[in-house]
């Protein structure tokens, strides 16, 4: 069977991670969530102290600081999940915090930062056998990937997804807020001037507001199969 390339990429709190690492399990490949590398360089940043009280960045510093900065992922011993690491460090709960949240955009849209995580995400998949998520994954990092699909939801759907899973931890959760918080980084991240998010033309789509996990997880495991088989 031959080892492919798949690119998924799609909306905020879509589900991508899940059915990613879940299939990257599945068919022993590799799982790459390029969104945590974006993290990872907001950590730097704000750690460096590169934001001012406003949450103005200094651009020009960050791109002095960028040649400093590796970001790899290993694999934890028990979960078998990939774990980022910034520089050798753990840093997989620092960058799933709020304030990284509400930095990473300004970072995501820098043209140095996108060419050199881009560069760094070829790179890992030069050998395939690679499930990698994101924005601009079938668009930019992998166009010639073997199979690419793109992920959305009704925007409601997904803010009553985040709100539900808000109320089950027992944290705060106001169902309009979260909606426009939704909307928002929909047109961010579909606005912004280098690698916006855009559907491939030759990607499949995959709607999945009325659609069960486990239905999700079967679809993408056929078109897989398909892929690999071809
Ligand atoms: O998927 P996520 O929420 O962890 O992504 C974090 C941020 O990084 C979000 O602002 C979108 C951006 N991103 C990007 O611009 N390109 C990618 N390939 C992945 C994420």
């Amino acid at each position: 069977m031959k080892r492919i390339i798949v690119a998924i990429d799609g909306h905020s709190s879509c589900g991508k991670s899940t059915m990613a690492k879940r299939l990257a399990k599945e068919v022993g490949y590799v799982y790459v969530d390029t969104g945590a590398m974006y993290r990872a360089v907001a950590l730097a940043a704000l750690r460096a102290g590169l934001f001012d009280a406003d949450g103005h960045l200094d651009a020009e510093a960050l791109e002095r600081l960028m040649d400093g900065v590796t970001i790899n992922f290993r694999l934890d011993p028990e979960t078998h999940l990939p774990i980022t690491c910034l520089n050798g460090e753990d840093v997989e709960r620092d960058i799933r915090t709020l304030e990284v949240s509400s930095r990473v955009s300004q970072v995501a849209a820098l043209p140095f930062v996108r060419r050199a995580l881009t560069a760094q995400q070829q790179a890992m998949g030069r050998e395939r056998g690679i499930v990698m998520d994101g924005r601009d994954i079938a668009t930019v990092v992998f166009p010639d990937a073997e199979l690419k699909v793109f992920v959305t939801a009704s925007a409601e759907v997904r803010a009553q997804r985040r709100y539900d899973e808000l109320q089950a931890k027992g944290m705060p959760a106001d169902y309009a807020d979260i909606l426009r918080n939704v909307q928002e980084r929909d047109y961010i991240d579909s606005h912004r001037e280098v690698a916006p998010l855009r559907q491939a033309p030759d990607a499949l789509l995959l709607d999945n507001s009325h659609l069960t996990p486990d239905d999700q997880q079967q679809w993408l495991r056929q078109r897989f199969d398909e892929a690999t088989q071809a």
